[in-house]
């Protein structure tokens, strides 16, 4: 059975962790949304892998990656990334492959990110500055350029002409010479060519073979293009429906969903966050949890726990169970406050609300739940926990309306707690291939 991995929160849920984690049941790993924007870290043997575009199933040997028509790529930061992990001792040659149909970044993206935001003022968005949104703005404006285009060098010619021309006349003083844009091209197109696949084709054609697909999410759901707080999301689809549109594979492809959620919440960039925590807590769980971007080295920012986000990822997930990150992060702690309702002027919302301009006149409604004072740092056995902690995660499981199959005691890919009950109730026949 095929097992999609997603987050459930506003990015950063640790799901590259989890992603590695349960690779060995599956053979394949294939990403369906976003770019270099995600920064997806693993932890093996004390050693810290970046992922930014492949997918978090390429540390383990012998299994295939695949990066889907969803995804926005920026060939020097793939091909950069390919160096790091060959320098790592990781081989990724013929089992890293990428769709033809997916948009490439080109550097005039990122010029276009940096002055949209500057444009905005108060009002930006505090992207990742990586050209995530104005590539996607091409591939729905159908001027984008894909990698299969790149076989093409008449048509890529003029496709890159225009656009280069076109962004000289929107980025004021700006004279790129679309020439040596294209020259770049000729070379990105060589090296990418034996990666380059018919992605759908390739997933049918391994699901007919009896192979399992593990679809690994990035960002979150509340990051979202449709469901997240627009307009302060990123530019795909983080939640579900993406796996289909990313990847073109039908739904029943889809056999679980697992979504992965923080102990607490964390954010970056701008943008409603409900739980926010400005104070002396909020840098404590910054602090403990190190909750810095892994891609641009910026604070998020933190708060508790918030159950009426998640019963929404839930909802626009259909979620089957929780992976259930950074529990550790709280050890010590008196006592720990989760978000069950939004009080909304006169009203008490338990539903997230559509609306964000709504959102973000909600102040949180918390319950509050004695901390735990034992450790729960690599605990690898859920009878191990501190009882407090397991009372916390019932609660946690309780509001949210989902079990946690899994949680992360620690970042490395043996910190953690793999409920094998509850994989085996919600994710069906998961255990088959263990
Ligand atoms: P963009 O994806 O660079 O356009 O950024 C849009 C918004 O999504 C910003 O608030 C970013 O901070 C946020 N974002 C993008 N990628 C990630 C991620 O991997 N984790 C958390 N936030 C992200």
């Amino acid at each position: 059975m095929n097992l999609a991995v997603l987050g459930a929160q506003w990015g950063d849920e640790g799901k590259g962790k989890i992603v590695d984690l349960l690779t060995p049941r599956f053979d394949i790993v294939a990403r369906y949304q976003g770019g270099h924007n995600a920064g997806h870290t693993v932890y093996v043997n004390g050693t810290k892998f970046v992922l930014r575009l492949i997918p978090s199933g390429i540390l383990h040997a012998g299994i295939v990656c695949v990066i889907g028509n969803g995804l926005v790529v920026d060939p020097q930061a793939l091909f950069a990334e390919v160096d790091e992990l060959a320098r790592g001792g990781i081989d990724v040659t013929s089992r890293l492959f990428v769709s033809d149909k997916a948009h490439l970044i080109l550097p005039y993206h990122r010029d276009l990110d940096l002055l949209s935001e500057a444009r905005r003022g108060e009002r930006k968005i505090g992207t990742t500055s990586r050209g995530i949104g104005p590539a996607y703005e091409d591939k729905i404006g159908r001027r984008g350029i894909r990698v299969g285009d790149l076989a093409d060098r008449k048509a890529l010619e003029q496709n890159v002409r225009d656009n280069v021309l076109a962004r000289n006349r929107l980025v004021h003083d700006s004279t790129m010479n679309w020439q040596s844009v294209l020259d770049q091209l000729v070379l990105i197109g060589q090296r990418l060519q034996p990666m380059v696949r018919d992605v759908s084709l390739m997933l049918a054609e391994a699901q007919r073979a009896g192979k399992t697909i593990l679809f690994e999410g990035a960002q979150g759901t509340l990051l979202d293009i449709d469901h997240g707080t627009y307009p302060y999301v990123t530019s795909s689809n983080a939640s579900i429906g993406g796996v289909c549109t990313g990847l073109g594979v039908g739904p029943r492809a889809i056999g679980a969903v697992m979504g992965v959620v923080k102990a607490y919440t964390t954010r970056v960039g701008e943008g409603p966050l409900p739980t926010e925590l400005t104070g002396d807590m909020g840098n404590r769980l910054r602090d403990s949890g190190n909750e810095y971007g892994a891609v641009t080295g910026r604070p998020r920012r933190c708060g508790w726990y918030d159950a009426v986000a998640v019963r929404y990822g839930v909802r626009i997930n259909g979620l089957d169970a929780l992976a259930l990150t950074k529990l550790d992060v709280l050890d010590g702690l008196e006592h720990i406050e989760i978000c069950t309702a939004y009080r909304c002027g006169s009203k008490t919302l338990t539903e997230f609300p559509s609306d964000i301009t709504q959102l973000a006149a909600c102040q949180p409604v918390y319950e509050r739940i004695p901390g735990w004072s034992t450790p729960t740092k690599g605990v690898r056995r859920f009878a191990e926990l501190p009882e407090n902690a397991r009372r916390y995660i019932a609660r946690l499981e309780q509001v949210s309306g989902v079990p946690a199959a899994l949680v992360s005691t620690g970042s490395e890919r043996d910190d953690t707690i793999l409920r094998e009950d509850v994989l085996a109730s919600k994710i069906a026949d998961f255990r088959l291939k263990i």
